[in-house]
């Protein structure tokens, strides 16, 4: 299916009746089969008039239109749980859009009842296979309504978003990691895509978000961190560009507890327009041990985890993935929760105040030169310095210290990393 270019999607300003209503009289005049009576013509002519969309827009309607360079080629109207109006212009029929549509009032009319269990539609005899395809089931037999021939059809919302597939032939894939198991993941799952013909340019997933490339899905990968993720990460997203219905889908790693954060990154990216594909969270080693490492336990962990990988990154081709919401309300406190200082300043303090030992440090400066918060200074003697107000406790200048210098001071600790620096930093895509 060709991909459309350069597509927006917005929601109808109260002055936009007379574009909207051209469109959909045009799309209904070449759509065949509209099962229009002269009496359902008339009741339809004046459904469609400018100033009654842009009434019933004030009346509980919500209208989304598809936009390609400033013209006007898709439109859905939802109330509720229904959708009353879903039309392309004919030069975008069959190129996804009117699936894309369907995929965006979803969320919509879901969130309108938070009991609704279907999404309601009466199809006209045209476009009844169109339905079927993205989804809907037949719920009654055809009818004639004011003159108005359509079927009831209903598309459950438990089943909703119809699994979505990932369609971009290429990825923009941003990875941050601390230790390297994120990046371990995210290199795997890049080698898969890669080698079903997909282009993945991996990039970092730090500071704020760069222009992405123009028509590539975006991945995001990063660890869990106090049951959400660091607040460099959630600054990273909040950056994103509005996503305009571009792909994305998610893979984080966490030492065993996850909480489901994913839900909460669900929520923002939809928020901004994304079209979520799946996320996954992945098992690794924990990376704040200060003990002895069980390397043959973390060994065999890693090696079942990047098969979990591969597979994810094929189920995201084949539409089997799925995207938690989170768990009610805990997922959302969890998440305002990681916005604070809180946990960072908590976990500093009492879990892992990081120092450099004077005796072992050889003053080379990558630590300040690699974190990520910019908390690390180099005093004047070479010796870092840590800002803890700046810390976000990710590990990164304890696990890739040449001289294992910096860790809990007074504290037996052995630093984990899953790689070598210099694998570390090897550029990839
Ligand atoms: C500050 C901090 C907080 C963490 N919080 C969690 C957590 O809430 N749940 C969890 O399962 N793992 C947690 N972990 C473990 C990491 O998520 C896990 O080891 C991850 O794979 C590290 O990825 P990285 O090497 O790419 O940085 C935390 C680690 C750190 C350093």
């Amino acid at each position: 299916m060709p991909e459309i270019q350069n597509l927006k999607f917005t929601k109808m300003l109260p002055t936009q009746g007379l574009e909207v209503s051209a469109l959909v009289r045009r799309a209904a005049d070449t759509s065949e089969g509209n099962g229009f009576t002269p009496q359902g013509r008339a009741a339809f002519e004046r459904y469609t008039e400018p100033l009654a969309i842009e009434q019933r827009g004030g009346m509980g309607y919500e209208h989304e239109l598809a936009w390609v360079s400033g013209v006007l080629v898709g439109m859905v109207e939802t109330k509720g749980c229904r959708i009353s109006m879903l039309y392309v212009h004919p030069e975008y029929a069959n190129k996804g859009l009117g699936s894309r549509l369907v995929t965006r009032a979803v969320p919509r009319c879901a969130a309108s009842n938070s009991s609704a269990k279907h999404i309601f539609i009466h199809a006209m005899d045209g476009v009844t296979g169109f339905y079927e395809r993205v989804g809907f089931v037949r719920s009654g037999t055809r009818k004639e309504s004011a003159g108005i021939f359509a079927t009831p059809y209903k598309l459950a919302l438990s089943s909703n978003p119809p699994r979505a597939k990932l369609r971009s032939a290429s990825v923009d894939f941003f990875v941050f990691s601390g230790t390297g198991n994120t990046l371990l993941v995210a290199r795997t799952m890049a080698e898969a895509l890669e080698q079903e013909g997909l282009t993945v340019r991996t990039r970092d997933l730090e500071g704020l978000c760069p222009a992405l490339s123009e028509v590539a899905a975006v991945g995001l990968a990063f660890p869990v961190a106090c049951f959400s993720t660091y607040p460099s990460v959630w600054r990273f997203i909040d950056s994103m560009p509005p996503g305009e219905g571009r792909e994305v889908f998610m893979a984080a790693t966490c030492a065993g507890l996850g909480m489901r954060m994913q839900g909460p990154v669900r929520g923002a990216l939809l928020e901004k327009g994304y079209k979520p594909i799946g996320a996954k969270i992945f098992l690794m080693p924990g990376n704040y041990n200060k003990r002895t490492l069980p390397l043959e336990k973390n060994a065999a962990r890693v090696e079942q985890t990047l098969q979990e990988a591969r597979f994810f990154a094929l189920d995201l081709l084949g539409g089997k993935t799925e995207w938690s919401k989170g768990i009610p309300k805990l997922s959302q406190l969890l998440y305002r929760l990681a916005q604070t200082r809180q946990p960072w300043d908590f976990f500093y303090k009492y879990i892992c105040p990081i120092a450099a030992d004077p005796e072992k440090c050889v003053r080379c400066g990558r630590c300040a030169g690699e974190c990520p918060t910019k908390a690390i200074t180099l005093m004047e003697e070479g010796y870092p310095a840590i800002d803890a107000a700046l810390c976000q406790s990710c590990q990164r200048c304890v696990g890739f210290c040449p001289r294992g210098a910096l860790g809990v001071p007074g504290k037996f600790f052995e630093p984990y990393r899953a790689m070598s620096y210099e694998e570390f930093k090897r550029a990839d895509g």
